[in-house]
């Protein structure tokens, strides 16, 4: 089990160019098994979560070749195989887009349940909803999912929560539907409007990705496509976040300015300066850090992925800041090691009450999820002295390259196998 050693107290100056989107990739690339045909995927992430979903792709007998580092190329012409059931599809919760592509394409899918992160119980309810919706049986046994339809039939879907997941998959399977789809009360994320697009890429018919009302008109077939993957806005938030608790002066580029707003707009409300170029930002921290108040909400508000990291920033800003997690029930796990470091934090509910402190400490901390694990770096990055941080497998599943990128950028990290 590796772990990383992080030396205290090191200001962050430089640049740092961010890779393509976990959250677009794990989608997009079970996406590419509807086509009987070849697509070419750019800018993917190198990350454990890539490649846990192209190995399951591969089982299922498509054949997924890497051109270079970040550029894959997947053929999944001839016999692909609908039922997803072995032990990588339960290591990642995206697996359960195989479902709505599986679906889709064959009509009939059984999938593993998935994995994933351990923060709250985390339904798929909603899928299924919209998967019945469409005229799929549903059954789920011993911990798979079953979806069998003679017809998948166009309808109207109302999402009763917003959900990203839900939202990918029902695109997934009404794109091969007969009939219009209307998904209303959808996912804004910018990783749905990345999957619509490589979807229209292939040969499908979906408007209004990117607002609450998303329409498909099912297609018969889908060929492969050449798709580039939108850059990361959650590891894109994470740097310009490190910047700031660093106290540091950061370019943070290959971005898309537009997907950052609600960060940006929150740090320049706690006096960080940010400049927003083209296709970068950069974030300078060198005055004292104003605490703040942060809502998570799905797209445009403030994303509950960025929950973690700005909780390690309010925790070293002068003053009480309060976080109210609104998406996930129960996304606090984290804070007993923010603890470890010195931050001043009450739980209630849904709210953290955090007691802005002058200096964290070092400590031996674990990473309890994928954002956790990045709050960790954050804040030992802060703190006085040295950390170490155990459960560095959960932040390879998203962050490409992760002690690379920050000691380029001037931070001491050491992996310890
Ligand atoms: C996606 O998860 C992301 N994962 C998560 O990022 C992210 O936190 C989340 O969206 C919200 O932005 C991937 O894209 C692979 P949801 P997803 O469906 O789709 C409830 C990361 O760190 N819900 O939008 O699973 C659910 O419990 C990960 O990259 C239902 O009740 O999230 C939650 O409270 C962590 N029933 C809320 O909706 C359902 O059927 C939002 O979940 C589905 C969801």
């Amino acid at each position: 089990m590796d772990k990383l050693i992080v030396q205290g107290q090191k200001r962050l100056v430089g640049e740092v160019a961010i890779s393509g989107a976990k959250n677009a990739a794990v989608a997009v690339i079970p996406a590419a098994i509807m086509a009987d045909g070849v697509s070419v995927i750019e800018n993917l992430p190198c990350i454990e979560d890539v490649s846990c979903i192209c190995h399951t792709i591969e089982k299922l007998g498509g054949k997924c070749v890497y051109r270079d580092r970040h550029t894959l190329e997947l053929d999944c012409r001839g016999k692909i195989d609908y039922r997803a059931t072995f032990e990588e599809v339960q290591k990642i919760r995206a697996s359960y887009y195989f479902l709505g592509a599986l679906l889709g394409r064959y009509k009939k899918a059984e999938v593993a349940l998935p994995g994933g992160c351990n923060f709250g119980v985390r339904p798929i309810d909603l899928h299924l909803k919209g998967f019945r919706a469409l005229g799929a049986t549903i059954e789920e046994k011993d911990g798979m999912v079953c979806a069998y339809a003679d017809r998948l039939i166009g309808t109207s879907i109302y999402m009763d929560q917003v959900s990203v997941g839900a939202t990918i998959n029902i695109i997934l399977a009404a794109s091969m539907a007969e009939g219009v789809t209307t998904i209303e009360n959808a996912a804004k994320e910018p990783h749905v409007v990345d999957t619509a697009n490589y979807l229209n890429m292939m040969g499908a018919n979906i408007k209004g990705a990117g607002t609450d009302v998303i329409r498909i008109k099912g297609v018969e077939k889908l060929h492969g496509a050449q798709y580039t993957i939108i850059p990361d806005q959650i590891e894109a938030g994470t740097y310009m976040i490190a910047a700031a608790i660093t106290g540091g002066d950061v370019l943070v580029k290959n971005i898309i300015p537009k997907h950052m707003d609600s960060l940006t707009a929150k740090l320049d409300e706690m006096n960080v300066t940010i400049e927003e170029h083209d296709d970068s930002i950069r974030v300078t921290a060198n005055r004292p850090l104003h605490c703040a108040n942060v809502k998570t909400m799905s797209y445009p508000g403030f994303p509950t992925d960025l929950q973690p990291q700005v909780a390690a920033l309010l925790s070293v800003c002068q003053g009480e800041s309060v976080i109210t997690e609104n998406v996930w029930d129960n996304r606090y796990q984290y804070i007993e090691e923010l603890q470890k470091l010195g931050a001043k934090i009450k739980i209630e509910g849904r709210i953290a009450h955090i007691q802005g402190v002058p200096a964290l400490k070092g400590a031996n901390v674990c990473a309890t999820d994928l954002r956790a694990g990045a709050a960790m770096i954050l804040a030992a990055l802060a703190a006085e002295g040295e950390s170490v941080i155990e459960g560095v497998r959960y932040i390879d599943r998203g962050y490409e390259d992760i002690e690379h990128k920050f000691n380029a950028l001037g931070a001491n990290i050491v992996r310890v196998k």
